[in-house]
């Protein structure tokens, strides 16, 4: 491809780049920090959707991939990974079917948290020669999908094991309420809360059913915290390997974040709103608002102009109408956006770069594998 070689202020806007520096000490420092607590790594690909990061992180150790939705894991088969959890609730026939024909290609395990979603998977896989492995979600306080730990747990688990066709294999969690905490001190203690739950949750279904039971739980925050307690099995954080404005604040500066969204300053029709050709459709419409942790000023921490607040965005466009004094029409800036994963699902492709040159170009091969 021509592009490889060129400069980055030479590429056309909006585009995601990717800096290989920082995304290989991400990836070292999560690898790094899994192995010291001797769990193991099963990255989320939903941050980078791409088969090189996917291949940079099992060269790191990880053991397998995370990701959350079916259509993402056959895009991962298809690049020839094996070994993928979809850590999410799959429903509904048409789903069943794709998981018995992907399940026939890879090891394939698959979250539940309802007896429901299990007798739909029972009935799938029951003819099988090799049963589905499925991972009970637990919700240890994000309050999204997951049963409450323990004996909830449990009893769900004790069902399971006596439908055919499946595996128990484990219990999983995201423990993604750390992300709301409103001070980073308050991390470590929600991080060891959440996963202790999930490790004694394991103790008594292996108590109970006489099975082993995998613990599996995942989040950047306490990642960064350094939280991995003992009786965990896996970790699945996603976000640490590109970081983003919002982690940044939790880390304490800029240097982890290594997806930027390239974008020019196309228009100052005030002198008090400059306009960058990055909108929605290249920074996604994330607010990371309130009192947490991860609060932002704006749509995104414009590199060159640290002073800049991005305060609204429309499709194409991103509205700066504070600390945009240095910006003139034409330049290139550097924008890291507030969430990265959204990101990633808007381009079809990325441009991997080591210091200011194109190194790769990496095809976003799970890009709106939505299903
Ligand atoms: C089920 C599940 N596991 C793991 C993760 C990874 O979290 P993070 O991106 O904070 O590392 C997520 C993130 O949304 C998730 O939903």
């Amino acid at each position: 491809l021509p592009v490889i070689g060129t400069a980055v202020a030479d590429l056309d806007t909006p585009a995601v780049l990717i800096d290989l520096d920082r995304l290989d000490r991400n990836i070292a420092h999560g690898a790094e920090v899994v192995a010291r607590a001797g769990a193991e790594m099963r990255p989320h690909c939903k941050t980078h959707k791409t088969a090189e990061v996917a291949r940079r992180q099992l060269a790191a150790g990880a053991v397998g991939l995370t990701v959350a939705k079916l259509g993402e894991a056959e895009a991962l088969a298809d690049a020839s990974f094996d070994d993928i959890f979809v850590a999410n609730e799959v429903v509904g026939a048409a789903k069943t079917a794709r998981a018995v024909a992907l399940a026939r290609r890879i090891t394939l395990a698959i979250g539940v948290d309802h007896l429901t979603q299990a007798q739909g998977l029972s009935a799938a896989f029951q003819d099988e020669a090799r049963p589905l492995r499925v991972m009970i979600e637990v919700d240890t306080g994000q309050q999204r999908g997951g049963v409450e730990p323990g004996p909830a747990a449990a009893g769900l688990a004790e069902q399971i094991v006596r439908l055919p066709g499946l595996q128990l294999a484990g219990v999983f969690t995201h423990e993604g309420h750390d992300y709301d905490v409103p001070d980073t001190d308050l991390l470590p203690a929600v991080g060891r809360t959440a996963q202790q739950a999930m490790v004694a949750t394991a103790q008594l279904i292996r108590e109970r059913l006489g099975v082993p039971c995998r613990v599996s739980v995942g989040s950047t925050p306490s990642l960064i915290a350094g939280v991995v307690e003992p009786g965990v099995d896996e970790v699945r954080t996603g976000t640490y390997v590109y970081y983003d404005a919002s982690m940044a604040n939790v880390i304490g500066d800029f240097d982890s974040c290594a997806l930027t969204v390239l974008a020019t300053v196309v228009n100052r029709p005030t002198s008090s709103r400059t306009i960058l050709d990055a909108g929605t459709k290249a920074l996604s419409h994330d607010r990371r608002g309130g009192a947490t942790i991860l609060h932002t000023p704006g749509y995104g921490h414009v590199l060159e102009h640290p002073e800049a607040v991005i305060t609204g965005l429309s499709d194409e466009h991103g509205v700066v109408t504070r600390g945009a004094e240095g910006m003139r029409i034409g330049e290139k800036v550097r924008i890291i956006p507030n969430h990265a994963c959204p990101v990633s699902n808007l381009v079809d492709s990325v441009y991997a770069i080591r210091g200011d040159v194109v190194e790769e170009v990496w095809k976003v091969v799970a890009r709106g594998r939505t299903t």
